[in-house]
C-alpha cells in the first residue's frame, strides 16, 4: 500500500503545517531544544492520548533527555542517561538493534524487565520507539507512549516517519551549525596563532638587532687590544667601552626577562604598603648624576603618599621614567616631578619639557622594541622601558597613562591604590 493512502486528505494537510511550523523555526535559528518541544508536541496533537518523547545519543553513546514535553519530569530524569543494549526497553533496544521496537504492554515486555518500575508509576504502559537517523547514522530515538496496551496502526507508523524525519532534519542543522562555529573558532584561532607568531619574530629581529651592536663593540674592541699596541689610555678606554657595551646587553636581557615573566604573570610581586614618596626620592637620588651630565634640573614636590605597591618594582617604574624624561630633554631645561595623593588613589606625576612624541608614533610606543628614536642618536635603551614600567604598575593594581605634545613635553602619570584610602 503507498503511504500517500493511509493519511486522509485532511489529515495530509494538518501535518504539512506543522512540518511548516517546524521547519520555519529551524530556519529562523531556534534552539534544538524547543524545536524538538514542537515536533513532540506537533505528534501528540495528531495522536490523541498519546505522550511522546525524543532521546539523542551523545558522544559516548548514552541516551539523553531530548523533548518530553508532556512526560512527568521525575520518569524523563530517571531515562536520562540510558546505555543501549538489546533489553534496554523500547528506547535503548531501538538504538542497539537499528529499528523500532514496539513493546505493546510493558508490563510483560522482556525489554521492558529493569524499567517497569519506573514506568508503572506514571501509567506508561505501551512505548514504541523508533531511531532517529541522521544520514545513515542513528542519532536519537522518538517514543510514543499509550496509557493502554496498544499496537500502532499504518497511520500511526506514517505519522511518527514524517516526525522522526522532521526531528532528524532538526538534529543535522543543530550539527551544521555547530560544525560551523567549530570552523570558525578553529580559524579564529589560528588567525591569533599567526599574529602572535609574526609579532614574535619581529621581536626577535629587533633584539637581535639591539643586541648586535654592543656585541660588535665588544668583538671590536677584544680584537683592537689582542692585536694593537695600544697606548695605556687607549687600553683603558677600549675596556670602558667593552664594559658599558656588557652592562648595556646585561640590561636588555633583564628587561627582556621582567618583560616575559609580567606578560606571563609569573613576576613575583610583593605588594606591601610603600611610602611612593621615599621611592621617589631615592630614585631621584640616583638619576641626579645622569641629570648633571645632561644639565637638566629636575624639580620635585611630593608628600608622604603611602600606596599599594611592591617598593622594588615602584622603583623601576620611576627610575625608567626619570630616565627617559631627562635623557630626551635638551639641555637645561627643566623635569617636574610631583605626587599626588588622592582619596582612592596616588599618582606620580614626571613632567618634561622635551621633544614630545608625535601623535603617530604614541600608539606604538607601547610595543616592546618599537624603538621611535633608534636614529635620533638617543643613549643606550632597548625600547623596554615603557612597556614594562606599564605592566609592572598594572600588575601592582595600578596604570600608567602617556600623554605628549610635540615641541612642549611629555607627562607621564602612574597611579596606584592608597593604602590609607
Ligand atoms: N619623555 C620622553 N620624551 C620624548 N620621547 C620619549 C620620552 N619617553 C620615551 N620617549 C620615546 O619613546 C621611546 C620608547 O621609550 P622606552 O622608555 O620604552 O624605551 P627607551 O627609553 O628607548 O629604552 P629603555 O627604556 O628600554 O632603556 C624612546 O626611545 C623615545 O623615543
Ligand atoms: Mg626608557
Amino acid at each position: 500500500m503507498g503511504r500517500v493512502n493511509v493519511l486522509s486528505g485532511d489529515e495530509v494537510v494538518a501535518v504539512l503545517d506543522r512540518q511548516t511550523a517546524v521547519m520555519e523555526e529551524i530556519a529562523a535559528g531556534t534552539r534544538l531544544s524547543p524545536v524538538l518541544d514542537s515536533v513532540v508536541r506537533s505528534l501528540e496533537d495528531l495522536m490523541p492520548d498519546t505522550r511522546c518523547s525524543i532521546l539523542l545519543l551523545d558522544d559516548a553513546g548514552t541516551l539523553r533527555h531530548g523533548a518530553a514535553p508532556n512526560l512527568p519530569a521525575e520518569y524523563s530524569a530517571a531515562i536520562d542517561g540510558l546505555v543501549p543494549g538489546p533489553l534496554a526497553g523500547s528506547c535503548g533496544t531501538a538504538v542497539h538493534l537499528g529499528e523500532p521496537v514496539i513493546a505493546a504492554d510493558v508490563t510483560t515486555d522482556p525489554r521492558w524487565e529493569q524499567f517497569r518500575d519506573l514506568a508503572s508509576p506514571h501509567q506508561l504502559r505501551a512505548c514504541w520507539s523508533s531511531p532517529i537517523r541522521s544520514g545513515e547514522q542513528v542519532v536519537g530515538t522518538f517514543a510514543v507512549y499509550h496509557r493502554e496496551p496498544y499496537e500502532p496502526d499504518l497511520r500511526d507508523t506514517e505519522l511518527v516517519r514524517r516526525f522522526a524525519h522532521l526531528a532528524s532534519l532538526a538534529v543535522e542543522h543543530e550539527h551544521a551549525l555547530a560544525e560551523r562555529e567549530a570552523r570558525l573558532n578553529a580559524d579564529l584561532a589560528r588567525q591569533s596563532a599567526e599574529r602572535a607568531n609574526h609579532a614574535k619574530s619581529q621581536f626577535v629581529t629587533a633584539l637581535s638587532h639591539e643586541l648586535r651592536t654592543p656585541l660588535q663593540a665588544i668583538t671590536g674592541f677584544t680584537e683592537n687590544l689582542q692585536t694593537l699596541d695600544l697606548s695605556p689610555e687607549q687600553r683603558l678606554d677600549a675596556l670602558d667601552r667593552i664594559r658599558l657595551a656588557s652592562s648595556h646587553i646585561l640590561s636588555i636581557v633583564d628587561d627582556v626577562l621582567d618583560l616575559a615573566r609580567v606578560e606571563a604573570g609569573s613576576m613575583p610581586i610583593d605588594l606591601a604598603v610603600v611610602d611612593a614618596q621615599v621611592v621617589l626620592e631615592e630614585s631621584l637620588r640616583l638619576i641626579q648624576p645622569l641629570a648633571d651630565r645632561r644639565h637638566v634640573t629636575v624639580v620635585s614636590e611630593s608628600a608622604t603618599a603611602p600606596v599599594h605597591g611592591d617598593r622594588r618594582r615602584l622603583q623601576q617604574v620611576i627610575l625608567n621614567l626619570l630616565a627617559n624624561a631627562v635623557r630626551f630633554s635638551p639641555v637645561a631645561s627643566t623635569v617636574r616631578v610631583r605626587i599626588e595623593v588622592g582619596r582612592s588613589s596616588a599618582t606620580i606625576h614626571v613632567i618634561d619639557e622635551g621633544p614630545g612624541i608625535p601623535a603617530e608614533l604614541l600608539a606604538r610606543l607601547f610595543v616592546p622594541f618599537d624603538q621611535l628614536g633608534a636614529e635620533a642618536g638617543r643613549e643606550g635603551g632597548a625600547g623596554l622601558g615603557l612597556v614594562l614600567a606599564r605592566r609592572l604598575a598594572e600588575a601592582m593594581g595600578g596604570t600608567l597613562e602617556l600623554t605628549s605634545v610635540v615641541g612642549t613635553g611629555t607627562h607621564v602619570k602612574v597611579t596606584l591604590e592608597n593604602a590609607n584610602g
